[in-house]
């Protein structure tokens, strides 16, 4: 069974109007460049790509094809690639390129993030704005602490828990869900691995890949955010 197709109940916590509004006002306030491109790598459902679409021009890319048919339905004039972060060319350059809710966290070893950093910074034009929104640094993640969502609308029942774990510098946990619909209940466990960064690699990712960056500790969601510019 695949849960993506429950992915936006799961997340429908999350205010993703207002997180791109944040991230439209840093781009209005730090962009340094002609045009209005933007990709946003890790799209998933293209819930961000909904509200930044009327004032971008936008396109999504992730490795999921079942987030992409849900991004894809949403968003019907935006054009999607399915390709990884860590290694892909689209053949052209963007004046903004966002990666947010922690998806860089996937690319999982220091070296694939850098890897993706780079990747990221090779499509941005000279002045543009590389914006990402980090996962965990090791001090933050917390092993051997247990977690609890639940979905209660009257055909569709989700509890969704997990314990967080960590071995090495990879943070790690099962989400086992119990769908409950009309039809019946299933179980259904997905397997997570995200890498743990401090914020004194991230930042030397993104000078290593030509930006000069700044942190925000709070960013849109309280999670961080990176923005990088692309100085050459
Ligand atoms: C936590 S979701 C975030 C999705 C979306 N940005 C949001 O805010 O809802 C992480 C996304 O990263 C995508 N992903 C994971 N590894 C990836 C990779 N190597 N390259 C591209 N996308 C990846 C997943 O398919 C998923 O859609």
């Amino acid at each position: 069974m695949d849960v993506t197709k429950y992915y936006d109940k799961i997340y429908s916590f999350k205010d993703y109007e207002q997180e791109a509004g944040k991230i439209a006002q840093i781009i209005e306030q730090r962009l340094c460049s002609e045009g209005r491109h933007l990709l946003d790598i890790a799209c998933g459902t293209g819930r961000h790509v909904e509200y930044l679409k009327d004032q971008f021009e936008v396109e999504g890319l992730d490795i999921s094809q079942e987030m992409l048919t849900i991004a894809r339905r949403r968003n019907p004039n935006v054009p999607f690639h399915q390709d990884n972060m860590t290694d892909f060319d689209l053949g052209r350059t963007f004046n903004v390129i966002t990666c947010l809710f922690s998806a860089i966290g996937y690319a999982k070893t220091l070296e694939l993030a850098s890897k993706a950093i780079a990747c990221m910074g090779r499509h941005i034009i000279r002045g543009g704005l590389l914006i990402v929104e980090p996962w965990f640094t090791p001090r933050a993640w917390h092993p051997g602490t247990a977690h609890a969502l639940l979905i209660d609308e009257p055909n569709l029942k989700i509890a969704r828990v997990s314990t967080s774990l960590m071995k090495g510098r990879v943070s790690y946990f099962d989400l086992h869900h119990l769908i409950g619909t009309p039809e019946g209940t299933t179980h259904f466990v997905e397997h997570h691995e995200l890498g743990l960064f401090e914020i004194e690699e991230m930042k030397q990712m993104f000078a290593d890949a030509g930006l000069s960056v700044t942190y925000d500790p709070r960013g849109i969601a309280n999670r961080g955010l990176y923005v990088g510019k692309k100085t050459k």
